[in-house]
């Protein structure tokens, strides 16, 4: 009777959103979702799986990315621990279910972080963080948030490796991860010690760098949601101070327009020069609408961890004009803040990346202009466009290495990722044709210098990253090995080319 009448509420709901689904694929992949949907809450309890109601709304309209909002998946799992995940990925894996998994939301790659007609796997109950000083390691449960994390970490002076903004969350460690630590321990993932992972058929593994899973451990630094779904990082701690330890030095400046070629300028000789471990810096170019005229304005953030900002590195940036500035003594948990937490939610999202080596102004300058031209075309759809660089440094690809090293293995010498984000008009739910027209070209204006890595987390869905990983042939190859039906591919959205 019970189960009866909530199959009957969940396929009354999922019909109400059939007026924008694929009925086909409503009375193929939603029915045999349902049909799982109604199984699992029998075995983890309402609470677990949920068809409706607040909790169920708050989860599938979590996303960033408006375009993500939109789905109303037959149901949510909301595990507590690894055993829910491994009861519902085995039921999604023997019923051929469709699923995402959702951790902190931030994904701008439509449909990676959400689905509509299969099991969404939601991880709010499982934010836990604690550090463990015998082994100077921190454990993160993957629906924590970084700002969350470093919070809770601060008294004790410690930190993990993550990301720029605090509401962000554990998928970025998947897809590799860039901090303003970078140049002095790698990417983010290069801190894993040990992974707990529900591989695709449900079964449950722990990883790390030795253990007969290591080739699952590597492929886990940039793999993003291929290869199974981590339940537990166990990752190094870096010793940053408490919030009252201001042990690094830096900021933000704004710069008007007019300022915008000498930042182009300055960031390809940044990029071209520097090498000191400490120092980091984000370089975020933003053109915003104001009614239909568009307003340049340029956002830098830079921080050195230690007690002055060194000229040699940072004067041609200080010496720019600039509209406002705030710099100082910081601690890690403010250079974390200085940019917000980034919850805005509200705005469909779209990413685009590209990677240029250091010196080449024109190339810089050349991928400005194509920005701005891209502006121009689809400003009738945008609220703004971002286009940012983050200078990935050779000592971070050495420091990585050093650290086991990652699946993309960007070649020595320093490069820049370089991201396009696009943020639609607000409230916006589809996207233009026209402005997946601009996207596509201007995409084809900006290549990447060859044998240059993109990066995933900040990519355009259609961008082939994988291939671009120096140690592609290897992800592939673990890929095969752990996932040999391609479950994943067929059934979960997500970076293509394997
Ligand atoms: C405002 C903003 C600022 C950003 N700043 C930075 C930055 O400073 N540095 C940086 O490196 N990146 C940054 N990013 C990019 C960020 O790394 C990606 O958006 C990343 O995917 C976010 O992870 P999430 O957990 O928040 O998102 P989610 O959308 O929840 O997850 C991202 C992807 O990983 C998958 N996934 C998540 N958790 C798991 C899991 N446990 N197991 C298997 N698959 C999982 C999801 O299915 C999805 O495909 C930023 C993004 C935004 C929007
Ligand atoms: C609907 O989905 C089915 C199965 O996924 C697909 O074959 C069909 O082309 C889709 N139809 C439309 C109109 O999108
Ligand atoms: C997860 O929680 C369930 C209770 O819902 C319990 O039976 C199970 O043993 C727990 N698993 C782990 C790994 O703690
Ligand atoms: C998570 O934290 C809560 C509250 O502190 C605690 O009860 C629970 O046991 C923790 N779970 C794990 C897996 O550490
Ligand atoms: C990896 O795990 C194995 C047990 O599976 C353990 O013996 C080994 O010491 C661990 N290696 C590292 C580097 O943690
Ligand atoms: C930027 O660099 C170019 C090429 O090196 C040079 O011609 C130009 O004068 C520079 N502009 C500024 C504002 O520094
Ligand atoms: C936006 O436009 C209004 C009116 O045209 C103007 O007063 C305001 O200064 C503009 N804002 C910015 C940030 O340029
Ligand atoms: C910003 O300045 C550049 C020239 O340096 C110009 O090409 C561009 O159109 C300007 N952008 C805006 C939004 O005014
Ligand atoms: C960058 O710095 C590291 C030390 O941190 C050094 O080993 C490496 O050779 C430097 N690379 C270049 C290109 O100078």
């Amino acid at each position: 009777m019970r189960l009866r009448t909530v199959f009957l509420l969940a396929a009354g709901l999922a019909s109400a959103a059939l007026g924008q689904t694929n009925s086909t694929s409503f009375n193929l992949a939603t029915q045999n979702a349902l049909r799982a949907c109604t199984l699992l809450q029998n075995s983890l309890g309402s609470d677990i799986v949920q068809f409706s109601g607040a909790e169920y709304l708050a989860g599938a309209e979590n996303a960033w990315s408006l375009f993500n909002t939109e789905n109303r998946p037959p149901c949510i799992v909301f595990p507590r621990n690894a055993t829910h995940v491994q009861v519902a990925m085995a039921a999604i894996f023997h019923n051929k279910i469709r699923y995402a998994v959702q951790a902190g939301g931030h994904s701008a790659m439509t449909g990676w972080n959400t689905v509509a007609d299969g099991i969404l796997i939601f991880f709010s109950h499982m934010q836990n963080v604690t550090y463990d000083a015998v082994s100077d390691t921190i454990t993160l449960q993957p629906g924590i948030h970084w700002g969350d994390a470093l919070q809770q970490l601060s008294p004790l002076g410690v930190a993990p490796l993550g990301g720029r903004l605090g509401d962000i969350g554990t998928g970025l460690l998947l897809g590799g991860g860039l901090s303003y630590l970078a140049g002095e321990f790698g990417f983010s993932s290069n801190s894993y010690v040990e992974l707990d992972v529900v591989l695709v058929t449900g079964q449950l593994v722990t990883a790390n760098a030795t253990n007969q899973y290591a080739d699952l451990f590597r492929a886990l630094k940039g793999g993003a949601n291929r290869f199974g779904i981590v339940t537990r990082y166990k990752v190094q701690a870096v010793h940053v101070g408490t919030e009252s330890d201001k042990n690094f030095f830096g900021g933000l400046i704004m710069y008007p327009n007019s300022s915008s070629e000498a930042l182009i300028n300055a960031t390809a000789n940044y990029v071209q020069t520097v090498n000191d471990t400490k120092a980091s810096i984000l370089m975020a170019f933003t053109n915003t609408l104001n009614g239909t005229e568009i307003v340049g304005s340029h956002i830098l953030t830079l921080f050195y961890h230690g007690s002055s900002l060194p000229p040699s590195i940072f004067g041609e940036f200080l010496s720019i004009p600039s509209t406002f500035s705030e710099i100082g003594p910081v601690s890690y948990i403010d250079a974390n803040s200085i940019l917000g937490s980034g919850a805005t939610r509200g705005f469909g999202q779209l990413f685009g990346a590209s990677a240029f080596k250091g010196g080449a102004v024109a190339q810089y300058t050349n991928a400005f202009s194509a920005w701005t031209q891209y502006t121009q075309t689809i400003k009738s759809a945008v609220f703004g466009t971002v286009l940012a660089f983050t200078p990935i440094i050779d000592a971070q690809t050495l420091a990585g290495q050093a650290n086991g090293g990652n699946l993309m293995d960007p070649p020595r010498g320093n490069y820049a990722a370089v991201q396009i984000q696009s943020q639609m008009t607000m409230g916006v739910l589809t996207l233009p044709a026209f402005v997946q027209t601009a996207r596509t070209k201007l995409f084809s204006q900006i290549p990447r210098s060859p044998g240059l890595p993109l990066y995933i987390n900040e990519c355009d869905a259609g961008q082939d990253v994988f291939a671009t990983y120096g140690r592609f042939a290897e992800l592939r190859q673990t890929y095969a090995k752990y996932d040999p039906l391609r479950f994943n591919v067929r059934f979960t959205q997500g970076p293509i080319g394997l």
